[in-house]
C-alpha cells in the first residue's frame, strides 16, 4: 500500500508540470471527482477546472470553495447529461473552445441503481453508457488537447516553467472486477442483468485503457478501483434503503477509505507517470483479475472491444 505521507509528498510535486494546468473532471460535482478537484486545485499554480454534471446548485457551492481554496484559480461548469454521446461532443466543444491542452481528465460519473435496463433515446443503457461510453467518448474527442499536454513548449521549459509534461486519464470504476464479456452482444442489448453491466463497464475499461496505452504511449491512462468511499452515490435510493446504507457505512467505517483521502490518492494516480500501472486499486497498488484479462489480451479482446466501441459511436455521433 502506498503510504498517505508518499501520495500527499507527491502531490505537492505536481508544481513541476507548470502554471495553469486544466483539468476536466466528468463527475466533478460531487465524491471521488469532487474531492479529487479540491486536491488539484489545493496542489496546482493556478489551474483551471472544468467540472461536469447536472447539478448546477451543487457545482455553485464547489467552485465558491474551490476559489477560497486556491484564488488562482478558475473553475467553469459545464451542465451536461452525460449519459447521452451527442451531449457529451457538446461539452467536450465547449471546453475545445478554451483549451488546446487537458493535462487531466478525470472520469467518475455514474449512478448506482438496482433498476433493469434502462435505454437512453440513444439506445444505450444508462448506466453502461455513464460508467464507459460516455467516458470512453470524452476520451476520444480529448485526445488531441491530451496529447498536446503531454508536449513541453521549448520557452516555457526554458524559462524553467514548466520541467515536464503532464497528460493523464483516470476513470473510477472497479479495476480488479474484471468478467467474462458476452463478446457478441457487448452493449447488452439481449443480455442485460446488473452482474453483466458491472462486468461489462469494468472489463471493455480495463481492456479500452491497455489499448489505448499502446497507441498513444505520452499520455497515462489509468482504470481504478476505489475503494468503499462515502459519497452521493445513494442518493437515487429510496429513505429507507439510504437509511440501512448509512447504518452500514457506520458499522463499516474502519474499512472504508475518507472522501478527502481519496481524493488525494486519485490526484497521486493520476502525476504518477513513471512505471504507474493501468490498473490500480484504492491503495495506488496494481489490480486486476489477471486469469481474465491475460486470456483476452491474448486474444486481442482489446482490440475488438475497442472496434464495438467507435462503431457505437458512429452510429450514434455520426
Ligand atoms: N463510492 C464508492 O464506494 C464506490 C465504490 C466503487 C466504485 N465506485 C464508482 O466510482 C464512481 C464515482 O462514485 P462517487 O462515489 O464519487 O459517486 P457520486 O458521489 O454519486 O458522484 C457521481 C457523479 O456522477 C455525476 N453524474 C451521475 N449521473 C450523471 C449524468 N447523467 N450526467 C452527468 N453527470 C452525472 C454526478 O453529478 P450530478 O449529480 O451533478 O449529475 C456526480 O458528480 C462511480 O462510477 C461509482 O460506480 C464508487
Amino acid at each position: 500500500m502506498v503510504s498517505l505521507d508518499t501520495v500527499q509528498q507527491t502531490n505537492s510535486t505536481i508544481k513541476k508540470y507548470g502554471p495553469g494546468l486544466a483539468g476536466v473532471f466528468v463527475g466533478g460535482t460531487s465524491g471521488i471527482g469532487e474531492a479529487t478537484a479540491r486536491s488539484f486545485v489545493e496542489h496546482a499554480t493556478s489551474p483551471r477546472v472544468y467540472l461536469i454534471g447536472r447539478n448546477e446548485a451543487q457545482a455553485s457551492k464547489i467552485i465558491e470553495e474551490l476559489t477560497r481554496l486556491n484564488s488562482e484559480s478558475q473553475i467553469r461548469f459545464v451542465k451536461c447529461d452525460v449519459s447521452l454521446l451527442r451531449r457529451v461532443d457538446e461539452a467536450c466543444r465547449s471546453i475545445q473552445e478554451k483549451e488546446e491542452k487537458v493535462n487531466l481528465l478525470f472520469m467518475s460519473s455514474g449512478i448506482f441503481t438496482t433498476k433493469g435496463r434502462d435505454e437512453t433515446e440513444e439506445g444505450l443503457d444508462k448506466k453502461l453508457s455513464l460508467h464507459y461510453y460516455s467516458r470512453m467518448r470524452f476520451l476520444t474527442n480529448l485526445l488531441p488537447q491530451l496529447n498536446a499536454a503531454s508536449q513541453v513548449n521549448t520557452s516555457e521549459a526554458e524559462a524553467g516553467l514548466v520541467q515536464e509534461g503532464l497528460s493523464s486519464v483516470i476513470s473510477i470504476l472497479g479495476a480488479g472486477g474484471e468478467g467474462s464479456l458476452v463478446l457478441d452482444d457487448l452493449s447488452l442489448k439481449n443480455n442485460y442483468s446488473i452482474r453483466n453491466c458491472a462486468k461489462h463497464a469494468i472489463t471493455m475499461t480495463s481492456l479500452s485503457v491497455e489499448t489505448l496505452a499502446k497507441s498513444h504511449p505520452s499520455v497515462s491512462f489509468v482504470h481504478s478501483y476505489p475503494g468503499v468511499v462515502s459519497t452521493g452515490l445513494m442518493r437515487d435510493f429510496n429513505v429507507v434503503a439510504r437509511t440501512m446504507m448509512r447504518v452500514l457505512f457506520t458499522v463499516a467505517k474502519p474499512f472504508t477509505v475518507p472522501v478527502e483521502e481519496s481524493g488525494q490518492r486519485h490526484l497521486y494516480a493520476a502525476i504518477l507517470k513513471a512505471g504507474q500501472p493501468h490498473l490500480v486499486g484504492w491503495d495506488g497498488e496494481p489490480r486486476g483479475n489477471q486469469r481474465v484479462l491475460s486470456e483476452y489480451r491474448e486474444k486481442k479482446t482489446g482490440e475488438a472491444v475497442w472496434k464495438h466501441t467507435l462503431d457505437i459511436f458512429n452510429s450514434i455521433c455520426g
